[in-house]
């Protein structure tokens, strides 16, 4: 990009959105006086928005979702070659690139065999939601239909994913919701404090225990599944300590309860693994996923299975009743199979995977080093290029900081050409962690510009 815009052409851009667009997650008030923000281009890492500026832009689009970075051609290519051939049919038939993606996607999932084709993560979750309350009452006369979520962690944004949200901010004033959708305790470790009864040593064995009291509570034969994220994203950046996903493992398959990962953010490459439930070595039976399937370049989002699970959809093709009925209008869209193809080609032949885990370690590493400079940061984590700074008053209490203080270290960030993110309205008095998840192209040189852009930002908002 040249940074010549007409600036006709933009100003009349800029009136039409402000006058008619209806932005997610953002209050629209100070656009009656500012500009909403548009950003016209990107290449690689970096992006520009209407007034020419470039940023380098640390979130991949946002909110996790741009992996393999802006600008690539091949993935356009074969999207516009597909949508010519052919770009819809309903999912009751199938398409080329439909056949292909999934038979490539399954080839990274040993263990599962069904992909199940929709268009936004929400919707991949409700799938599996609706799978468990049909298995429910296929198999055990609709008793075992409870979902199990965590604390902290989120879903999607209809009624339903958010009855299994975990995030109480995000919540607020769109209840009353959906039946049948019961909390378990979160399993962040920095924030054990905070939990009646945490002990010092083997913490992930505790958190995961709490999870069979609640079932115990509910009762093991009305619970039908367990959702949840392989690392926490937006209520904190949370990588589940040593112990519990084992354990998690165990007490599902104690209580015949299915497991459901909710991988919308880590899955295809974020956290260095194709999968982030990869790292754990635990076995789904459902595994969700959408942002990074396509880097959305189109939309896409998968529901995958076991094989266990497809099998009791077809076991009696004589009762009319019996199997999966439902649509997803969308989910018959050639152009996102297509994308996803080239994308998860791209991962491969670029080598994407092992850089996520060195760059990942490397911003680890020097998200370490700012800690050890900033007091206000209090806690680091995260896995790959999936990564977290949580800012607190007292690194002793560990008391959060102001949240209107953390989202100007964000702006400070902006105001140098970095875009980062922050926990957004998510978890009551938590909207403190600083979240980055840049492209798994990312450098050791995009890497150093992002940390000192938050080097500067924390000393220009905290001394
Ligand atoms: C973990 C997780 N699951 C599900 C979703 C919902 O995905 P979508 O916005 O595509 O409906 C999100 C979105 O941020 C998410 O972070």
């Amino acid at each position: 990009m040249d940074g010549n815009l007409s600036p006709n052409d933009i100003s009349h851009v800029v009136d039409a959105d402000r006058a008619n667009v209806w932005h997610h997650l953002i209050q629209h008030k100070p656009f009656e006086t500012g500009e909403p923000r548009i950003i016209i281009e990107g290449r690689g890492m970096r992006v520009w928005d209407q007034k020419g500026k470039e940023h380098i832009d640390a979130v991949s689009g946002g909110v996790w979702t741009v992996n393999v970075g802006y600008g690539r051609e091949r993935i356009a290519n074969a999207v516009r070659d597909q949508l010519i051939q052919l770009p819809y049919f309903a999912g009751a038939a199938g398409s080329v690139p439909g056949a292909l993606f999934a038979e490539k996607l399954i080839e990274k999932m040993p263990g599962l065999s069904r992909v199940y084709y929709t268009n936004s993560g929400s919707e991949a979750n409700e799938k599996a939601f609706k799978m468990v309350r049909q298995i429910a009452h296929k198999r055990h006369g609709g008793r075992k239909h409870k979902i199990l979520y965590r604390d902290r962690d989120y879903h999607g944004t209809t009624i339903s994913c958010l009855s299994a949200g975990g995030q109480d901010e995000r919540n607020a004033q769109y209840g009353p919701f959906t039946p049948g959708f019961v909390r378990v305790p979160h399993c962040l470790e920095y924030r054990k404090h905070e939990q009646d009864g945490a002990p010092v040593e083997n913490y992930g064995e505790w958190a995961a225990d709490q999870i069979e009291e609640v079932i115990l509570r509910e009762g093991p034969d009305t619970v039908g599944a367990l959702c949840l994220e392989p690392v926490t994203a937006g209520g904190g950046v949370i990588v589940p300590p040593e112990g519990y996903w084992q354990r998690v493992q165990e007490i599902c398959r104690k209580y015949d309860i299915l497991l459901h990962i909710d991988e919308v953010v880590c899955g295809v490459g974020r956290t260095g693994t194709w999968f982030g439930y990869q790292h754990y070595g635990i076995e789904p039976d459902f595994v969700t996923m959408a942002k990074g399937v396509a880097s959305g370049y189109a939309a896409i989002a998968c529901c995958v299975t076991s094989e266990r699970v497809f099998e009791m959809f077809k076991d009696d093709a004589s009762d009319p009743m019996n199997y999966f009925r439902d649509i997803s209008t969308f989910g018959g869209c050639t152009a996102g199979p297509a994308a996803a193809m080239e994308n998860m080609a791209i991962i491969e032949e670029e080598g994407l995977l092992e850089n996520t885990v060195q760059m990942g370690d490397y911003m680890l590493d020097q998200l370490h080093a700012l800690a050890d400079k900033h007091a206000v940061i209090g806690d680091v984590r995260g896995k790959g290029l999936f990564l977290g700074a949580e800012l607190v008053s007292d690194r002793d209490s560990r008391e959060p900081v102001d949240e209107k203080l953390a989202a100007q270290v964000v702006a400070e960030c902006n105001a140098q050409g970095v875009i980062i993110g922050v926990t957004n309205r998510s978890v009551p008095g938590r909207n403190n962690t600083l979240c980055y998840s840049p492209a798994l192209i990312a450098t050791r040189d995009d890497i150093d510009q992002i940390i000192a852009a938050t080097d500067t930002a924390l000393t220009r908002v905290f001394g």
